[in-house]
């Protein structure tokens, strides 16, 4: 009699020890999938928004992406911010000086778009405009 209660005892005590395992397993494998889709596409939306941002907020006007017009071609500008490995968010922030065209008459038609609408962008919105301009190749 003593000797079933006990298997009885080990037999519930192993069958509660594996619930407790599947149910840990379930949750570490949940994790990473949830990241994966979240990622995905952002990248899209992100040049998306870019391209229609660069249209809607006049930089068109001044930048296409083989001619000069006003300012530098965005090919041109794509080269000189790889070449020196820069960062087109900051300049666009303000935190970065000119590498492209230094001409002081060239920066200040510039500067007083950055100073002017430029501002109020927000970081995500000016990293899609960054993202789209080095898109065009
Ligand atoms: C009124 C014309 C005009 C508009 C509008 C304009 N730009 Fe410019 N942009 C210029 C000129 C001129 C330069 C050259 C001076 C310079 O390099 O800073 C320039 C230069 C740049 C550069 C290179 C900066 C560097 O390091 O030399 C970037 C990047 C840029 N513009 C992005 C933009 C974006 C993004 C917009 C729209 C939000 C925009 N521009 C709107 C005229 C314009």
């Amino acid at each position: 009699m003593k000797k079933s209660v006990l298997v009885l005892g080990l037999i519930v005590l192993f069958l509660t020890s594996c619930g407790e395992k599947k149910k840990e397993e379930v949750k570490t494998e949940e994790a990473p999938k949830v990241e994966t889709v979240k990622e995905a596409p952002v990248v899209v939306d992100n040049l998306e928004l870019g391209k229609k941002l660069f249209a809607e907020k006049t930089c068109t006007t001044c930048h296409q992406a083989d001619a000069k017009v006003i300012g530098p071609s965005i090919k041109d500008i794509n080269k000189v911010y790889a070449d020196q490995n820069a960062d087109i968010v900051k300049f666009l922030k303000g935190e970065a000086e000119a590498i492209v065209d230094t001409d002081p008459g060239q920066v200040a038609i510039m500067k007083a778009n950055l100073d002017g609408f430029v501002k109020d962008l927000s970081g995500d919105e000016l990293a899609a405009i960054a993202a789209y301009m080095r898109s065009v190749k």
